[in-house]
């Protein structure tokens, strides 16, 4: 019989990046990023959220550790973005962004929100998280 401590669940983080778009990306092109996303993600047992302001991107990323080790690791390397910064990670006991293998946030409020707070400097982690807890009721 195996110890509960020997089979914990593996340690669920959540992090959260902001990312500058690279010019000329259009609504088209993230439509078509994140088809494939959700299906990637579903395999890692990834889920999340991304809004796209037509600047910027913010996206939160849920899953195992070295899962999102990865997929940071990819997405540091796509040229459809730039300027990847991670304000937040660190373990969770639930997901809060469960309910989406890559939900995507389209509702100009949020947008709008995100750029103000990019006009004023570098968003913190809590302005970006109240934009982000915002969309995901929406989404
Ligand atoms: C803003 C942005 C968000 C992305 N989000 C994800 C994601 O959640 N999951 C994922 O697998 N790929 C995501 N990608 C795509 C990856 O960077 C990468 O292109 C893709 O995983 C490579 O898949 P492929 O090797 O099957 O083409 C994202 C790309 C961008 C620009």
């Amino acid at each position: 019989m195996t110890g509960m401590s020997e089979r914990a669940d593996p340690v669920l983080e959540h992090l959260v990046y902001l990312s500058l778009a690279s010019p000329g990306l259009s609504t088209v092109d993230v439509r078509s990023i994140l088809g494939s996303a959700q299906v990637k993600n579903r395999r890692r047992d990834v889920t999340g959220l991304l809004l796209y302001s037509g600047r910027h991107f913010v996206q939160v990323l849920e899953g195992r550790a070295l899962e999102l080790d990865d997929l940071v690791g990819v997405l540091q390397r796509d040229e459809r973005h730039a300027s990847l910064q991670v304000l937040t990670r660190h373990p969770i006991r639930h997901r809060r962004f469960g309910s989406w293998a890559m939900g995507y946030v389209e509702s100009l409020d949020d947008a709008d929100a995100l750029e103000r707070l990019f006009e004023a400097g570098t968003p913190d982690a809590t302005q970006v998280n109240a934009i982000l807890e915002r969309a995901a009721r929406r989404a």
